[in-house]
């Protein structure tokens, strides 16, 4: 009989047994009366967060919801996918950057960029320019050829100076390259949207200018929480990922993280295990440390939103905090080799947050090869599978061993359904840890005021 597939529609799990006081001990792990005496914070937190939920002070809940912008999204990926470019090249930084990066790397090929279109289904590849390097964003130019490729500029401010310089150069490439008339062909603005009420984006005028396709980034939904808006959406829509799965898989998981009881609501039971571990255990850092190179910029994405929300000098009440936990990206099994050995024997000063894959999209089988050498039978007839479940296990008791905190994020297999979840589940983690902290997980002044030291350094005013 042959074995039942897993639906593609199957839920992630989590597993915080390994962060608890029976297995690493109560001065590591979270006790019973450390968890009872969480639960009123939670519910308060999860009192406030629901009300302003409702008051649509937090739209990045709500946006898998918008069936309205995912059909624009659909609708001009269409569009522009009957053009056949060879490249996506996304102009953006932090929020704007890292959703569709960590999308990418665990939806796509591992190698979808080298590939042939054939295999890319006719698809573009997908450069996402994050940085101003010149030497990164001259290689871009000369590999991109501008009559190929689709640019797509993303700023929710439409200030930010890094992604500005990107625009600047690449318009004055395309109008000496193709001429102004050609440009709305080529350049896809996604920034705030207009309004009265709204903050002026200079990518409104822009966007006039060349008569441009562009896309609304909500004025409630930050940067870094705007995976599942255009910001996010239309890349996907574009590189052909299934869209409409990640709103299925967001819909999902809201509707377990928007239970109350804390024992019920993963997202709950994870802020509240990390907030407790930096707050009580001494867990100043969170690893994240996929065991999947397609999650490994789920981990990038991920150390944004836990340190930009969290990472506050000033709580609610304008006290000093200096609060946040320090998130760190890992890669198992590549990392055990590189930074285990401080994640054992170092300072116990972190909770490990596991992502683990159970059944990878492809199989390998190790094969039965160089019968000379007899230390070699354990791996002979194995599966890399196999072996990669081993390390992940291999690692997880010798934390265990060490008295070091972990928890698991367990995707039954990776697509665009699970990945959403994991995204989502994450993104209401992180919400619930800043009312625990008291901070505002929404703001990022530390952030603001390097921007306005660089521009004026850079001769322009406040
Ligand atoms: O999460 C955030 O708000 C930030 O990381 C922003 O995404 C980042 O600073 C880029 O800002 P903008 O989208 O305005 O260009």
């Amino acid at each position: 009989m042959q074995k039942k597939k897993a639906s593609a529609y199957t839920d992630i799990r989590i597993d915080i047994s390994r962060a608890k006081s029976t297995v690493v001990g109560p001065e590591h792990g979270v006790t019973p009366g450390d968890l009872r005496e969480i639960e009123p914070e939670v519910l308060k937190a999860h009192k406030v967060l629901s009300a302003e939920r409702r008051q649509k002070k937090y739209g990045f809940y709500d946006l898998y919801k918008d069936k309205a912008t995912l059909k624009q999204v659909k609708d001009a990926a269409a569009h522009f996918s009957e053009m056949e470019y060879k490249n996506l090249v996304v102009l953006g930084i932090g929020g704007s950057a890292l959703g569709i990066t960590a999308l990418h790397t665990a939806l796509g090929d591992p190698y979808r960029n080298l590939s042939g279109r054939k295999a890319r289904k006719g698809r573009p590849r997908l450069f996402v320019m994050d940085n101003i390097d010149p030497v990164t964003f001259k290689a871009m130019m000369r590999l991109c050829k501008p009559e190929k490729t689709l640019y797509n500029v993303i700023s929710k401010s439409g200030g930010t100076a890094e992604t500005i310089s990107q625009l600047m150069i690449i318009v004055d490439m395309l109008e000496k390259q193709l001429g102004a008339d050609a440009i709305k062909d080529h350049l896809v603005v996604t920034t705030s949207p207009r309004g009265e009420n709204a903050p002026k984006s200079l990518l409104h005028p822009v966007a006039d200018a060349y008569d441009l396709v562009s896309f609304d980034i909500p004025l409630n939904v930050g940067g870094r929480f705007s995976v599942f808006s255009p910001v996010g959406m239309f890349p996907a829509a574009l590189l052909g990922m299934d869209v409409d799965a990640m709103a299925a898989g967001c819909a999902a998981m809201d509707k377990q993280c928007s239970r109350s009881s804390l024992l019920e609501n993963p997202a709950y039971l994870r802020a509240a295990v990390q907030y407790l571990m930096d707050t009580r255990k001494g867990k100043v850092m969170s690893v994240m440390m996929p065991y999947a190179d397609g999650l490994r910029d789920v981990a990038d994405w991920y150390r944004q939103l836990w340190a930009e929300s969290l990472g506050k000098r000033y709580d609610l009440d304008k006290n000093e905090v200096y609060a946040g936990q320090t998130p760190i990206k890992a890669l198992g099994a590549t990392d055990q080799h590189s930074q285990v050995q401080l994640y054992r024997e170092g300072p116990n000063n972190k909770i490990f947050n596991i992502l683990e894959v159970k059944r990878f999209a492809s199989t390998l089988r190790i094969p039965d090869v160089l019968p000379q050498i007899k230390g070699l039978d354990y791996l002979r007839n194995a599966t890399m599978n196999k072996l990669m479940a081993a390390e992940l296990q291999g690692t997880l008791d010798a934390l265990k061993v060490s008295r070091r905190p972990a928890m698991r994020i367990i995707l039954p297999a990776v697509n665009a359904y699970t990945v959403a979840q994991v995204l989502y589940l994450l993104e209401v983690e992180t919400a619930m840890a800043g009312r625990l902290y008291h901070v505002n997980t929404f703001d990022q002044p530390g952030v603001e005021e390097g921007k306005i030291i660089a521009r004026r350094l850079m001769g322009g005013d406040r």
